[in-house]
C-alpha cells in the first residue's frame, strides 16, 4: 500500500445511513458496512469514502456534527470504525472519511457553551464582533446595531436567510446574529479563530492515528468569508462560487493557508494521508489553487456531473477539468453521482421538455421538473455509457453506492418521509436530495430487500418495488447487468496499464457532433486503449480499424459487412489498439 494511489484510484462512496443495516432499526450502521464490505472489494475499487458517521442530531443527515471524535450511537462506536478500517485494509481498500469544517451542529459543545454563557444586547456593545469570551472562540457571530436587520443579505443553501438572531439573556432580540450557510441548526465556524484551527488539526490527527487514509472535506471552499461581510451580488447557487462577481461567502484567498497547514499534518504520517476537497467553484480554473503541491491532493470536479448529454459539452467539461488540475501537476477526479445530486439514470433520462436529458437540477429547484414522465430505459443506457467514459479518463474516479446497480432517483417519496432540510426550509417547494439516499437493495425479497435483517423495521426511506430487480442478488452473475458491467470495467481498468494515470489524446476523425473518441496511449509495455461514445441520435459506424472491443456499455456490438464496428446511440466502448494501428485517428 505505497505510492501515490490517489492519482488513479477508483473510490466508492458509502452513505452509512443507506448502505447496510446490521441491527434492523431501519438505518444503516458501521457493523452493516463491515458485513457487506466484501461486495465493495469484489467490485474492484481501491478505496471507500464514508459520509459522516459522527454524533449528530441529524438535521442534515450527519453533516451537522455534534462531536467530531465520537460516532453517533445509531451508527456504532469508535471501536466499530477502527474495526472497519482494519477490515478494509485487510481487503486492500483505503478509507477516506468526511470532515465538516465549515459548520458544526448547534448541539456541539462549542455552541452550547457559548449559549450557556448568555448573550449581551448590542445596546451595550460598540462592536460588530466579539473579541473575547465564549462567542469569540468558535462560531461566526456578527452584531448589527439596528437590531432588526441581519448583517447582510446572504441566503442559506437550503432556503431562507443565512443569519439567525440570538436572543439576549433577558429574552429580547440581542442584535447578535450567527451565520449558517446551511440549516439554522448548522452554525458556521469562524476560521479567523486560532482555536478553531488548532482543534481541527487535532481532529485530523485523531482519525489519522486510527488508521484512516484521508479526508473528504465538506464545503472546502467556504471556510473563509470576505472581510467586512459585504452583501452578495453574485448569482451563487448551491454553494457554487463563480467569477462574476465572486460570492463573498466562498473561495476567498485566506482559505489556502488552512489547507497548507492541513497538508503539513497529513505529511507527518507514513504513508502521507490525503485530502479530496468538495470545492464547488466555477469556472474550473478556480480549482487550480486548491490543488497546488502544498495544498489538497485532489478535489471533486463538478463540471463533469453538470455536463449535459451532448458530446461537445462533455468534451469541454473534460478539457477544462484536465487543464485545471494539470496546471499544478494534480490528478483530475471524476464523479457522476453522489448523495447530493440526482442519480445518473434519472438525470440522463429524456423528458419531453429536455429530450437531451441534461437533467442537472439545483438543490433549490422548484420547477416541478421531477414530476415529468421520464424514459428511464434510455437514462440507464446513458448512465452505463457515461460510467465507462468516466472510468477511461485519466485520474481518479468516484462511484456512489448503488451506481453499480443502475439505481434511479426515487422522485416520488411521500412528503412525510422526506428528511432533507431543503424540503423543509422551502416549504416543500424543492424536493431535496432524499431520492438518491434510499437504502440499497441487496436481495430480491424481504421487506427491506436485504438492507436489514429479515425481521427488520421498515427502512428509513421506503424502497420502490423496482428495487427487487435491481438488487445485488438479482444482478450478480448476469453478464448484461449493470453490476457485472461495473465489475468488468474495474477489472479491465486494473489490467490495462493505459487506463488510470496518464495522457488523453482526442481522436480528430470527424464523426459528427454526437460522437466523442479519445485514446489513452500505451504505457508500461501494454496496449493503447480507445474509448468512444455515441451520445445521441442514431447508430454510428466507425470507419476503418479502430481496435478490438474490450467492453461495451450495452452489447454485444456488431460489425457491418465491411467489418466496421457499429456503435448504437447512447453506447460507449473500450477498444484495445494494437501497435500496428494509428493513435489517435487523424482527421480526414
Ligand atoms: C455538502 C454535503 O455533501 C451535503 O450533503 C451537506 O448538506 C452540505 N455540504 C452541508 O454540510
Amino acid at each position: 500500500m505505497t505510492g501515490e494511489w490517489w492519482r488513479h484510484a477508483v473510490i466508492y462512496q458509502i452513505y452509512p445511513r443507506s448502505f447496510s443495516d446490521s441491527n434492523g432499526d431501519g438505518i444503516g450502521d458501521v457493523a452493516g458496512i463491515r458485513q457487506r464490505l466484501a461486495h465493495v472489494a469484489e467490485l474492484g475499487v481501491d478505496a471507500v469514502w464514508l459520509s459522516p458517521f459522527y454524533r449528530s442530531p441529524m438535521h442534515d443527515a450527519g453533516y451537522d456534527v455534534a462531536d467530531y471524535r465520537a460516532i453517533d450511537p445509531v451508527f456504532g462506536s469508535v471501536a466499530d470504525v477502527e474495526a472497519l478500517v482494519a477490515d478494509a485494509h485487510g481487503m486492500g481498500l483505503r478509507v477516506l472519511i468526511d470532515i465538516v469544517p465549515n459548520h458544526t451542529s448547534n448541539e456541539h459543545v462549542w455552541f452550547q457553551e457559548a449559549l450557556a454563557s448568555g448573550v449581551p444586547t448590542m445596546a451595550h456593545e460598540a462592536r460588530t464582533q466579539f473579541t473575547s469570551g465564549p462567542w469569540s472562540r468558535y462560531h461566526l457571530v456578527r452584531g448589527e446595531k439596528s437590531g432588526t436587520a441581519a448583517p447582510n443579505n446572504w441566503k442559506s443553501n437550503f432556503g431562507g436567510p443565512a443569519w439567525t438572531q440570538l436572543d439576549a439573556t433577558d429574552g429580547s432580540p440581542s442584535g447578535w446574529w450567527y451565520l449558517h450557510l446551511f440549516d439554522p441548526t448548522q452554525p458556521d465556524l469562524n476560521w479567523q479563530s486560532a482555536e478553531v484551527r488548532s482543534e481541527f488539526e487535532d481532529i485530523l490527527r485523531f482519525w489519522f492515528d486510527r488508521g484512516v487514509d484521508g479526508f473528504r472535506i465538506d464545503v472546502a471552499h467556504g471556510l473563509v468569508k470576505e472581510p467586512g461581510y459585504p452583501d452578495d451580488h453574485s448569482a451563487a447557487a448551491i454553494a457554487v462560487s463563480g467569477d462574476n462577481p465572486p460570492a463573498p461567502q466562498y473561495d476567498q484567498p485566506g482559505v489556502h493557508d488552512i489547507y497548507r497547514a492541513w497538508r503539513r499534518v497529513a505529511d507527518e504520517y507514513d504513508p502521507p494521508r490525503v485530502f479530496v476537497g468538495e470545492v464547488w467553484v466555477q469556472p474550473a480554473s478556480r480549482l487550480t489553487p486548491y490543488l497546488r503541491p502544498d495544498e489538497l491532493h485532489t478535489s471533486f470536479n463538478f463540471d463533469h456531473v453538470r455536463a449535459p448529454w451532448w458530446a461537445p459539452g462533455l468534451r469541454e467539461a473534460i478539457e477544462v477539468s484536465l487543464a485545471s488540475a494539470d496546471a499544478v501537476g494534480a490528478p483530475t477526479t471524476w464523479v457522476l453521482e453522489n448523495h447530493d445530486v440526482w442519480r445518473a439514470p434519472t438525470r440522463y433520462a429524456p423528458i419531453a421538455s429536455d429530450p437531451d436529458g441534461s437533467g442537472f437540477t439545483s438543490l433549490l429547484d422548484t420547477s416541478g421538473v421531477h414530476t415529468a414522465p421520464r424514459d428511464l430505459i434510455t437514462g440507464l443506457r446513458r448512465a452505463r455509457a457515461a460510467m465507462l467514459v468516466m472510468l477511461a479518463l485519466p485520474g481518479s474516479a468516484y462511484l456512489y453506492q448503488g451506481q453499480e446497480l443502475g439505481l434511479f432517483e426515487v422522485l416520488h417519496l411521500p412528503d412525510e418521509v422526506r428528511q432533507d432540510p431543503a424540503f423543509r426550509l422551502t416549504g416543500g417547494a424543492a424536493i431535496g436530495r432524499d431520492g438518491c439516499r434510499v437504502p440499497l437493495p441487496w436481495s430480491r425479497d424481504g421487506q427491506t430487500y436485504g438492507f436489514g435483517p429479515a425481521d427488520s423495521a421498515a427502512s428509513w426511506l421506503p424502497q420502490p418495488s423496482e428495487w427487487a430487480a435491481l438488487s445485488v442478488q438479482a444482478q450478480l452473475g448476469h453478464s448484461d447487468s449493470t453490476l457485472e458491467l461495473t465489475r468488468s470495467a474495474l477489472t479491465l481498468r486494473r489490467a490495462q496499464s493505459a487506463l488510470g494515470e496518464g495522457e488523453l489524446v482526442w481522436d480528430d476523425h470527424d464523426l459528427g457532433r454526437t460522437v466523442l473518441s479519445f485514446v489513452r496511449p500505451a504505457r508500461e509495455g501494454g496496449e493503447a486503449v480507445r474509448c468512444v461514445i455515441a451520445m445521441e441520435g442514431s447508430a454510428v459506424t466507425l470507419p476503418g480499424q479502430w481496435g478490438t472491443v474490450l467492453l461495451a456499455s450495452d452489447g454485444p456490438l456488431v460489425t457491418d459487412a465491411d467489418g466496421h464496428l457499429i456503435l448504437p446511440a447512447d453506447t460507449s466502448a473500450w477498444l484495445s489498439i494494437p501497435p500496428s494501428l494509428p493513435t489517435p485517428i487523424p482527421a480526414v
